[in-house]
């Protein structure tokens, strides 16, 4: 499959998020985010590692757009670290933060690089953890509005092309059902509460987005997962399909249908923690999107257990894996695209996230990632095969640039196209995926 296959306006790209490479999260006014404290507890982080310096990208960005325009891609996304624009969440601006960003568009327009920008990428401001309880509260859609709205008109002259949240799935679930993301809480129910709130302010997004940006477009990215049962049997399907409504339909239905998936929600309810839902919410939360982002990496087996929460366990699969333990089914990104095309309000879709984690180290100064260069062949084709099934797929945004702070893993996980060396300034080196994919853009 080659690039004259795809659309001439096809945006391919690289996508990265602010805490994961930015650093300099002590200057420049910036405030502390959960990140900021979460990983600076001990215990949560692998090996203590934090965002602190990451790789630089902040007094770096410069170099990191001439790696893109080398790279010939026409797109990058990436995201706007709220506390650095609002240090406290709320109230005074840090104009040297919006300053930044604002560069970041404009250079990136100069290289002839649509900026894809996500305005939520994890790091809430620590002092609204603090003061109402972060995403816990309702509070936090207005906060998020108004933040939403200073971006907007900071940005939104040039950028346009925006993303409201990144994964609420995750900012929900893995910070508080399994506790691994900050602020690192295991409460089923203020999960849900947590999820529904996140929603919410997507909505609230949206809304102020209209209000304030001219011909743009607006979209959710969400995880989105493969999964098949283990068996034809009843229960497995079953299981399949309430563990498809929990990754999946929770996030991707109600913006378009105003509707939670509803197997899902009668069973949270019968366990008493579905989130409850006011007047209005749903309407708020249905405001019209313009467009998917589908964050793709591996497939799930699923298999029914009454005993748990959400009536499935997971089983682990025997296709090859990555660094991440994560299964590499390129199929599966096909398969999810169709059915997010069917299910999913027949919104345009950019794939926004994918990419493997590989253990990639220098040998006489290259690296030499085959494996990463066969994931994402495999996904660019499987993506390809969606389009030419009627998707109306608009983009493909590799996860990620370079190297950067895993969360909870640190830097022990490697997903870049540009190996960064942390122990020697954040050097960055081109891997052979870089070439690759260079190659596959420019010919
Ligand atoms: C996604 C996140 C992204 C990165 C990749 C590997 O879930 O959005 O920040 O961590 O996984």
């Amino acid at each position: 499959m080659e690039r004259k296959s795809f659309p001439e306006d096809f945006l391919w790209g690289t996508a990265t998020a602010a805490y994961q490479i930015e650093g300099a999260d002590f200057e420049e006014g910036k405030g502390p985010s959960i990140w900021t404290d979460f990983s600076h507890r001990q215990g949560r982080v692998f090996s203590g590692h934090n965002g602190d310096i990451a790789c630089n990208h902040y007094y770096r960005c410069s170099e990191d757009i001439s790696l893109m325009r080398e790279l010939g891609v026409n797109a990058y996304r990436f995201s706007v670290s709220w506390p650095r624009v609002l240090p406290a969440g709320s109230g005074r601006i840090n104009r040297k933060g919006l300053d930044f960003y604002s560069k970041l568009v404009d250079e990136l327009l100069e290289s002839r690089i649509t900026p894809l920008v996500t305005l939520y990428h994890w790091d809430l401001p620590l002092s609204l953890q603090e003061k109402i309880g972060g995403w816990e509260s309702r509070d936090i859609v207005n906060y998020f509005g108004d933040y939403a709205s200073v971006v907007f008109e900071a940005l939104g002259d040039r950028a346009k092309l925006w993303i409201t949240l990144n994964e609420p799935f995750c900012s929900s679930h893995l910070s508080y059902l399994w506790g691994e993301h900050a602020p690192g809480k295991k409460d089923p129910r203020l999960s849900f509460i947590v999820a529904h709130n996140l929603l919410l302010s997507h909505g609230e997004g949206v809304r102020r987005f209209r209000e304030t940006v001219k011909n743009g477009k607006i979209g959710l990215s969400n995880v989105s997962s493969h999964a098949e049962a283990i068996s034809g049997s009843q229960e497995d399907l079953f299981a399949a399909k309430l563990r498809d409504q929990f990754v999946n339909g929770w996030f991707f239905l109600p913006p378009v249908s105003g509707e939670y998936p509803q197997e899902l929600f009668e069973r949270l309810d019968s366990y008493g923690i579905a989130p409850e839902i006011l007047p209005g919410d749903m309407d708020l939360i249905s405001t019209p999107l313009d467009f998917w982002g589908v964050n793709y990496y591996t497939r799930s087996i699923v298999r029914a257990e009454e005993s748990e929460l959400l009536g499935y366990s997971e089983v682990s699969g025997d296709l090859r894996k990555t660094e991440m333990g994560w299964e590499i089914f390129p199929k599966g990104l096909e398969r999810f695209l169709i059915k997010a095309h069917a299910e999913y309000g027949n919104r345009p879709i950019y794939i926004t996230e994918n990419g493997m984690a590989a253990r990639d180290r220098p040998v006489n100064g290259r690296v030499e990632d085959l494996e990463r260069i066969a994931y994402l062949r495999d996904h660019i084709q499987a993506a390809g095969r969606a389009l030419e099934s009627g998707v109306d797929l608009r983009g493909y945004f590799v996860w990620s640039l370079l190297d950067n702070f895993e969360w909870a893993h640190g830097y022990s996980k490697r997903f870049g196209l540009i190996y960064v060396d942390f122990s020697d300034g954040q050097r960055r080196l081109r891997k052979d995926s870089y070439e690759f994919y260079r190659r596959f853009l420019n010919y």
